[in-house]
C-alpha cells in the first residue's frame, strides 16, 4: 500500500467504520456488509478552511423573501416537497431500478425550463442520445435545459460554477466519483464525499440539486444511511413492477411534512399525475365477494380509499399460515388475536391472507377496523355491501378508538358514492352531519361485527 494511505472497512448498510473486517456490523447488526476501502491519510478528511469572519445573526433580521418555493408544475411532487422546490436544497430521490426516477426528474427539468429556470441535467448512466430518446416521449423541451454526461465530480463542480443553473439533477450518485477519494464509484466513501461536495455546491451557490440514488434489495439507498442524514429531503419512489402506478413518499423533509404521498401512473409518454387516487385504487373491486371491504387511510392531508381483502381458510397443517401484503404483518396477527379473544372466533386453525388491493403499502392504524372486518367477512363467508366503508383503530380490549381527521375521511367516502360508514363512536363529534350518509358509530369490535353479519 502506498505511503500516506491506509485500509479501512466500512459497513455498506450503515456506514460504520472499522480498522478490521468483521462478519457482523456492531452498528446495525447486518451480516457480511463490510468492504475494504483505501483512505488517503495525508490530508485529514473533512478538513475545511476555517473562516474567522463568521458572526451570528439575529433571527428577527433574517430576510424571508429569499425562501420562495419553485413550483415544478407537478402538483403531486410539489405536495410531497412541502409546496415546491426550496432554492439551495439537496433532494435525494431513491427507488428501485426502472421505477421511473430518471423519467420523473426529466419531466421536472422540462417543466422548470419551460417556466424560465435554467436547468442542468447531469447523467452518469445514460448517453445523450438515450436521454434524448426518453425526452422525445415526454414532450417538447426548450433551450433552458442543458445536458451533460459526466461522472467526475470535479468536472461537474466546474461546469455548475460556470453555467450557474437554478436547478441541477445528478443521475445517479452511485456513478459519481471524486478524484480525491481512491475507492471505486458507488462505495461508501465515494457516495459520502460526492454528496458532501454536492451539498457545498447547493448551499454555496444557492442551486437546488436533485440526486438520484439506487436502492438495494432490502429497500435502503445503496451506500450508507449517512447519505440520508446529509441531504435536506429524501423521497422514495415505490410501486409494484407489474402495476403502472407509482407512489412518491417523503421519508425526510427539512421543509415540510413527511406524511404526504404523490401518486403517478407510468404511461407511454411519461409519468402522469393521479389526482383522484381513491377512484384509482378501487378500480376492479370485486362485487359480491366475501372478505373484501373498503377502508380509508389518511396519507398526509389526503384521505385515500383502499380495498382490503382477506382470505381465511381451514389450515391443512399444524401451524396455520399467515401472510400479509401491503400492510404490517404483526399488526394483522395482533388483530387476529383480538378477534379470537374478544369476538370468540376460532382462528387458530385457519390460514389467513390479508392483502391491500393494488399493491399499495398502508400502515395507518385507522385501517385496523377494515382489516378486522375483512377477516370476519371471509371467516364467516358473508358479503359486506359494497356501499360500506369502515375505519377506526382497534385496541387490545377490542375497543374501537378515535381516528384523526374523521370529517375529511367521511367527505371522501361520500364523494366516491358510498352510503354507509362504520366509524369509532368517539369520532362522531368531529363530524358535520348535514350529509345523507348513514353513520354506524361503534364502540367495540362486537358492535361492528354485529352490523355486518
Ligand atoms: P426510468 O425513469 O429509466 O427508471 P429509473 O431511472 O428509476 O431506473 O424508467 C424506466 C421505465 O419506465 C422503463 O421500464 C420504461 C418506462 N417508461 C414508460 O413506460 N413510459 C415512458 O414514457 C418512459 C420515459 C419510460
Ligand atoms: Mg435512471
Amino acid at each position: 500500500m502506498a505511503k500516506g494511505s491506509k485500509s479501512v472497512f466500512f459497513c455498506q448498510s450503515c456506514g460504520y467504520e472499522s480498522t478490521k473486517w468483521m462478519g457482523q456490523c456492531p452498528g446495525c447488526g447486518e451480516w457480511n456488509t463490510f468492504v475494504e476501502e483505501i483512505i488517503d491519510t495525508k490530508k485529514p478528511a473533512g478538513a475545511r478552511r476555517t473562516k474567522t469572519d463568521a458572526k451570528p445573526v439575529k433571527l428577527s433580521e433574517i430576510n424571508m423573501s429569499g425562501e420562495r418555493r419553485i413550483t415544478t408544475n407537478i402538483e403531486e411532487l410539489d405536495r410531497v416537497l412541502g409546496g415546491g422546490v426550496v432554492p439551495g436544497s439537496l433532494t435525494l430521490v431513491g427507488g428501485d431500478p426502472g421505477i421511473g426516477k430518471s423519467t420523473l426528474l426529466l419531466q421536472v427539468c422540462r417543466n422548470l425550463s419551460l417556466n424560465g429556470k435554467k436547468v442542468l441535467y447531469i447523467s452518469g448512466e445514460e448517453s445523450l442520445s438515450q436521454i434524448k430518446l426518453r425526452a422525445v416521449r415526454i414532450g417538447d423541451f426548450n433551450g433552458n435545459l442543458e445536458l451533460l454526461c459526466e461522472t467526475n465530480l470535479g468536472v461537474i463542480h466546474e461546469v455548475i460554477k460556470r453555467q450557474k443553473p437554478d436547478i441541477a439533477v445528478i443521475d445517479s450518485i452511485q456513478t459519481m466519483y471524486n478524484e480525491e477519494v481512491s475507492s471505486s464509484p458507488g462505495s461508501v466513501s465515494q457516495v459520502r464525499e460526492s454528496t458532501a461536495v454536492l451539498m457545498q455546491i447547493a448551499k454555496g451557490l444557492g442551486i437546488s440539486i436533485f440526486i438520484v440514488g439506487h436502492v438495494t434489495k432490502d429497500g435502503n439507498v445503496a451506500g450508507p444511511r449517512v447519505l440520508e442524514h446529509m441531504v435536506d429531503t429524501v423521497l422514495y419512489f415505490e410501486g409494484e413492477r407489474h402495476a403502472s402506478y407509482r407512489i412518491l413518499r417523503g421519508v425526510k423533509n427539512r421543509f415540510g411534512s413527511t406524511n404526504e404521498i404523490g401518486v403517478f401512473e407510468m404511461q407511454h409518454n411519461g409519468l402522469m399525475e393521479v389526482k383522484n387516487p381513491s377512484e384509482y385504487m378501487l378500480e376492479g373491486k370485486p362485487e359480491g365477494a366475501s372478505g373484501s371491504i373498503v377502508t380509508c387511510s389518511m396519507e398526509g392531508t389526503r384521505p385515500i380509499l383502499i380495498e382490503i381483502q382477506a382470505l381465511v381458510a381451514p389450515s391443512n397443517f399444524g401451524i396455520p399460515r399467515r401472510t400479509t401484503a401491503g400492510t404490517d404483518f404483526n399488526r394483522v396477527n395482533l388483530l387476529m388475536a383480538v378477534l379470537e379473544k374478544r369476538a370468540h372466533l376460532n382462528l387458530s386453525a385457519s390460514d389467513a391472507y390479508v392483502n391491500i388491493a393494488g399493491g399499495i403499502k398502508m400502515n395507518e392504524p385507522a385501517i385496523d377496523l377494515g382489516i378486522l372486518l375483512a377477516i370476519v367477512s371471509s371467516y364467516r363467508d358473508i358479503v359486506i355491501s359494497d356501499k360500506v366503508v369502515a375505519f377506526g383503530e382497534v385496541g387490545l380490549s377490542g375497543e374501537v378508538r378515535a381516528v384523526n381527521m374523521a370529517d375529511q375521511r367521511v367527505r371522501e367516502v361520500k364523494k366516491l358514492g358510498f352510503e354507509t360508514v362504520i366509524l369509532p363512536a368517539v369520532s362522531m363529534r368531529s363530524i358535520k352531519r348535514e350529509s345523507q350518509m348513514k353513520f354506524v358509530p361503534v364502540k367495540n369490535i362486537s358492535d361492528a361485527i354485529r352490523f355486518i353479519v
